[in-house]
Order: structure tokens, then sequence, then C-alpha cells
């Protein structure tokens, strides 16, 4: 089955006024979008609430963190079950923002993959290498250990009700679905969030090709097929065409753009 291209707005800490945000909300619920596409969009936690509600209902919101424990005294963070609760289905987790400004490694990430599984939620899964990474011819290397930590919970859950062909058969859990469905991988390289500098199609192709030869490896090939690899990183409505008819590109993870009547053409990219 071809994979569903994806579209994700990662709002970040914008808009900063409930007026932006109902501009936001007013672009999208009048444009025409792909129905072939999946779009997410991840508001700040605060404007979760009111967007979900007045925003047209073929566009998902999602949570742009949350924690590894289900509840307790953890001040300031976000259960993936009050998201679950909420009715929210996706969270990003491992942006580079996280992993940079709020010191998050791998390790957690991982753990934060493990508890949003658990608890039924999608996850948006961000990886991505510095420049300085890349120079040194590092790209795959990094994105790599970026995964290992996520594909050795991915082991750890239980499969059980999943096809044979996905690699997970033999061991025991509660999960009814196909990994590949529930988690979205966005190459995002560091270089080019924010920055205006994006990654040439050849380059986010190779690294999207490396990512699925790596799932094929480390997990199974039918996982390496039917997982979703997006890109991330200075996406406009100039670029996203090219992009997006790469073989390996499923879609984008949209940062400033999305914040943009563009963001529809993005949207709208494989138009
Ligand atoms: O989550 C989105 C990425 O950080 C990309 O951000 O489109 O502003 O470069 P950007």
């Amino acid at each position: 089955m071809p994979r569903q291209f994806f579209v994700g707005g990662n709002f970040k800490m914008n808009p900063v006024t409930q007026e932006q945000k109902r501009t936001l909300v007013k672009v999208l619920n009048e444009a025409t979008i792909d129905p072939a596409v999946e779009v997410v969009i991840a508001p700040p936690a605060l404007y979760i609430f009111p967007l979900k509600d007045i925003l047209r209902k073929d566009i998902k919101v999602a949570a742009q963190n949350c924690y590894f424990k289900l509840s307790g005294a953890f001040t300031g963070e976000i259960s993936p079950s009050q998201l679950v609760d909420a009715e929210i289905p996706y969270v990003i987790l491992g942006h580079s923002e996280r992993r940079t400004l709020f010191h998050e490694s791998s390790d957690l990430v991982a753990q934060k993959t493990r508890a949003a599984l658990d608890a039924g939620l999608s996850i948006i899964l961000c990886v991505g290498e510095t420049l300085e990474e890349r120079e040194a011819g590092k790209t795959a290397e990094i994105v790599e250990s970026q995964l290992k930590p996520v594909v050795g919970v991915l082991k750890e859950a239980d499969w059980r009700f999943v096809p044979a062909e996905y690699g997970f058969s033999d061991s025991f859990t509660k999960y009814h679905v196909p990994p590949c469905s529930k988690i979205v991988i966005a190459y995002e390289p560091v270089w080019a969030i924010g920055t205006g500098k994006v990654a040439t199609s050849a380059q986010a192709q190779q690294a999207h090709a490396d990512i699925r030869s790596f799932l094929s490896t480390a997990v199974s090939a039918a996982v390496a097929e039917n997982t979703r690899i997006i890109y991330g990183g200075s996406v406009n409505a100039g670029n996203c065409k090219e992009l997006g008819n790469q073989k390996d590109v499923d879609g984008f993870l949209v940062g400033g753009a999305s914040l943009k009547p563009e963001f529809v053409d993005i949207i709208n990219a494989k138009k």
C-alpha cells in the first residue's frame, strides 16, 4: 500500500496572541486541501484545546512534547494519557530544539516514545544532524544513533497482533497496529531548521533512503517500506514540490511556514 503523504505544522512557541491564532485557523478552515494528505498541526500546549474546538475536523491536532510518566508530581509536564484523554492523537518527540535547548537525550526520547505508544498516541519522531556532523560525513551515523534507542523500545513492545511480516510476531503485548502506522519519522537537519537553508532534494532523498535502509536492517523490511519519513527544515511553498517528489520523502514537518498562508500550498504539494 502506498504511504499516505503527511504534512505537519509545528507552531513551536507561536502564535503569541489569541488573534493570531484565530487568523491561522481561519486560513486553514477556508482552504481547499488535498484529501489524500494527512494534516496535523501542533500548537503550543496552552492553545491545543481552543484550537481543536474551532479547527476543521479533517486536520488533526498534536502536542509538541510529553513526559514519559502517566501522572504524578512532574510540574510543567504533560502526560501521554492526558493527551489521549483529550483526544489528541499525535505528539512530536525528539525535536532538535528539545534535544539541544532542553538537553533531551536519545534514551529519554525513546522512553517518551514507549510511554506515548503505551498510552495509544502516534508519534512524530524527529532526528537530524548538525552542520558539523554533516561536514564530517556523519549524517547517517548520527541519525542511526538517534533511532537505535527507539528501535530498542519498539522491539520490547508487544506487537502480538501485528501481521508476521512486520517482524514482531513472537513478542507478547497489546498493540494492534503496525508500529509504522504509529511513528512518523521526521528527518530534520539541524542546520536547515529556521535558517532558510533547505537541504537539496538529493540530500533529503539520501538521508531518507539511509533511514529506510537502517529500519530494514534494524527492524524489518515491512516496517522500512511502510514507515513514513518526512522532511523538516526551511520547507516553503517554493521548495516543497521538488522535495515532495523524492521517492523516500513522504511529507514534511513545517515550522515557520506553517504560520503563514503558504502552509496550504505545502499541504497541497503533491496535487
Ligand atoms: O518542526 C519543524 C522544524 O523545526 C522546521 O522548522 O520550517 O522553521 O525550518 P522550519
